[in-house]
């Protein structure tokens, strides 16, 4: 696997790659881990299967970058085989913590399946945050509360409080549905549970991949299938989010709000940087149950682009953060054509009445986002290779995404586009989905009707 020790960028080594969105170079990946700006880098761990491109012993990937933009690959971070991981090391987070880069990780362990599977919680430790060593197992099946199973006890999400250590881990009941448990710790070694922080379940089987930011009162969790339009969702899988305030003597959080993340096809388990003065996140840009076109170039799944979260009157905006350089400024009367497979174009207009956007598109594809009855609509049915999932309803078997439109008097979106996705931001909301077109549909359309309206586009910058 000469890719492992590569110094190009890791979107450089095949030209079918995305462009910018992080992928393991050969290889499967997954959920986004251990998100943590260190030694004056953004590092960015996933879940990677190496050696085939569907879901395999999970290994962490890791990739680094100044900008959030520009990646460098990494050698494999944590490989399976050790204490309470021999056949996988699942999900986690990072943490800076006595000089010292820390890592929280779930070691999976078969032993024959269903209920006899062990999921742990294990720690590894770094002083480059390159090379890791593992101390094994530190949240065992012994700290589970009662009546939640061993099998189903993962992604543990560490951060730090008043000089404690917190850590957030998904668990199942024995009655089948998910719940997030809180422990504490003084060193990150020897932990206690504290707390069943929600404190309700799981719409679907499971919750996976929980993360706070503290500083935001946001606490976010995927919750595995779940039933079809429940919490806004036609994903079976959706990453929920919970604004609201940490109780840190009692454990418990009290909820304000709550929402989806993202309203696209594709998108799961999003986690925060940590010891980043952003509120930055990233998330998996794929889901569970689809079929990857892109497994014939040797690869499959990728992570969003950076995005940047605030609160503003108790509501959540996303902003992508990307370096880039404008190479298009124009006024649009009426509509404006273009080419466009990667970049980001920026559409902003003053009392916008409707509005077409035209992707990827040649004589047989095409790829839409249209504003209907003040939803945005986008449409993926013929943008390219089809797409299946576990999604049955007439909407997701039609390629259809909605997303409510901002009631905002001028209108700001942000399109970040790349070989097979488009992740669709307006009024801090946002849509992410795969798409497969041919190499050559590059055609792009925007039809407005608005006071005023401006077209700008911009490259990715190195
Ligand atoms: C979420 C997830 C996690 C688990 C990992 C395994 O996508 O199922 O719960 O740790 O993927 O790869």
């Amino acid at each position: 696997m000469t890719e492992q020790t590569s110094t190009k960028t890791p979107q450089s080594s095949n030209d079918k790659f995305p462009a910018f969105h992080i992928t393991g170079g050969k290889g499967w990946i997954n959920d986004p881990n251990g998100l943590v700006y260190y030694n004056g880098e953004y590092h960015v761990f996933f879940q990677y299967h190496p050696y085939g491109t569907t879901w395999g012993p999970m290994h962490w990937g890791h990739v680094v970058s100044t900008d959030l933009t520009n990646w460098k690959r990494l050698p494999i971070a944590l490989t399976p085989g050790g204490e309470g991981d021999k056949d996988g090391c699942f999900s986690g987070s990072a943490i800076c913590a006595f000089g010292k880069l820390f890592i929280m990780y779930t070691g999976f362990e078969e032993n024959g399946g269903g209920e006899k599977v062990r999921q742990v919680q294990c720690l590894a430790e770094s002083d480059d945050g390159v090379n890791f060593k593992k101390h094994g197992v530190v949240i065992g099946s012994d700290d589970l509360p009662e009546g939640f199973m061993p099998c189903d006890f993962r992604d543990p999400y560490v951060f730090c409080h008043e000089g404690k250590f917190y850590c957030l881990v998904a668990a199942k009941k024995k009655e089948g549905r998910g719940r997030v448990l809180l422990y504490r710790s003084a060193d990150l070694f020897k932990w206690e549970f504290l707390s069943d922080t929600l404190g309700f379940d799981s719409d679907g089987i499971m919750f996976e991949c929980p993360d706070f930011i503290e500083e935001l009162g946001l606490l976010t969790v995927c919750d595995q299938l779940q039933p079809s339009g429940k919490n806004d969702c036609l994903n079976v899988h959706s990453a929920r989010y919970f604004l609201g305030k940490m109780d840190f003597e009692t454990g418990k959080f009290t909820i304000k709000k709550q929402g989806i993340l993202d309203y696209g096809f594709d998108y799961y388990a999003p986690q925060s940087f940590a010891e980043s003065s952003k509120n930055t996140i990233m998330g998996w840009l794929n889901m569970w149950d689809r079929n990857v076109p892109s497994s014939k170039y040797g690869f499959a799944g990728m992570l969003t682009a950076a995005r940047e979260i605030r609160i503003e009157n108790g509501d959540i905006f996303q902003t992508p953060v990307l370096k880039t350089k404008q190479v298009l400024h124009t006024l649009v009367d009426c509509k404006i054509s273009d080419r466009a497979i990667i970049g980001v174009i920026v559409i902003e207009a003053d009392a916008l009445e409707s509005c077409e956007i035209k992707l990827r598109e040649d004589e047989s594809h095409l790829t839409s986002i249209k504003l209907v009855d003040g939803y945005w609509v986008f449409d993926r049915f013929k943008s390219g290779e089809i797409i299946t999932g576990a999604e049955k309803d007439e909407l997701s078997l039609s390629g259809i995404r909605k997303m409510k439109k901002s009631s905002y008097e001028k209108t700001t979106i942000t399109l970040i586009l790349d070989k097979y996705s488009v992740e669709f931001f307006e009024g801090g909301k946002v849509m992410s989905s795969t798409i497969y077109p041919p190499e050559n549909a590059d055609k792009v359309e925007v039809c407005v009707k608005a006071k005023k309206c401006a077209y700008t586009r911009y490259d990715i910058a190195e």
